[in-house]
């Protein structure tokens, strides 16, 4: 790393369902959310999978078509922008399972609580690009076993990668929390993990979130106007927009 980029630091961010609330796409705790439309222990928890698959599936299905048809918004296409220009390093964390990043040009995304376009066997573990709609009994095409699901982590699982996620924020110098209610660890936790590394903590919401007494800066407003504007300042303080 030359010593422009070590000078410039690191920059992990964290993004949540808000961030794709402008692309169409539903939030889970604002008044119209999913979470008001849909009961969690009905279509978000393995035991909801086991009892009612076809309802699962009719949830996830919906929310797949709904994320194919969307598109990036400012923001996504800011925190491409930003990874593309900061003279140092920038993780994406996104607790949403929209391909909006990927859209908007990012690349290795961490996606901690999976994705609508993969299916995964609940029988070898092997993962493949999912069908629009997924049906019951979906047929592994590595084992053949009928146990394919949405790649998706539901309440009472262990979100992906965190090992990665918790070295990543123990390095962070600045952390961004964008379009998070911070209501659901462990991402509503990330925040004092990188406070006790000495970063700078930046909130970026429409409203603040149950965690935002964390954070040293706050940016409220639509993610569409404050992630640009946001990026915007970091690049002309590193001189580099
Ligand atoms: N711009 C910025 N923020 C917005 C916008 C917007 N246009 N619209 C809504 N928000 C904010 C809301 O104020 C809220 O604080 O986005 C946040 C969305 O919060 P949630 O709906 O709780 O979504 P999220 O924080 O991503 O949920 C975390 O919970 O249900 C699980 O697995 C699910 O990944 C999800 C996790």
């Amino acid at each position: 790393m030359t010593q422009t980029e070590q000078s410039a630091g690191k920059i992990v961010i964290l993004t949540g369902a808000g961030i794709s609330a402008e692309s169409g796409l539903g939030t889970f705790r604002d008044a119209a959310g999913l979470w008001a439309q849909h009961r969690i222990e009905d279509v978000a928890t393995p035991e909801a999978f086991a009892r009612n698959p076809a309802l699962v599936h009719q949830f996830y299905n919906a929310r797949r078509i709904q994320a194919a048809a969307a598109k990036p918004n400012a923001a996504h296409k800011a925190l491409r922008h930003l990874t593309e220009n900061w003279p140092g390093d920038v993780v994406l964390v996104t607790q949403n399972v929209d391909g909006l990043h990927e859209a908007a040009g990012t690349t290795d995304v961490i996606h901690m609580h999976g994705q609508l376009d993969q299916a995964l066997c609940a029988t070898c573990g092997h993962r493949w690009s999912a069908p629009m709609e997924m049906r019951v009994g979906e047929a592994c095409p590595r084992c053949a076993q009928l146990t394919g699901r949405p790649d998706i982590v539901w309440f009472g699982e262990m979100p992906y990668h965190m090992e990665d996620i918790y070295g990543h924020l123990a390095q962070a110098d600045i952390f961004a929390a964008i379009g998070t209610s911070g209501q659901v660890y462990p991402a509503a936790g990330f925040v004092e993990e990188t406070q006790v590394a000495g970063a700078l903590t930046v909130e970026l919401n429409l409203e603040p979130s149950a965690v935002v007494s964390r954070f040293e800066e706050t940016h409220f407003g639509p993610a569409s106007a404050t992630v640009p504007a946001w990026v915007d300042a970091l690049l002309q303080e590193a001189g580099s927009s």
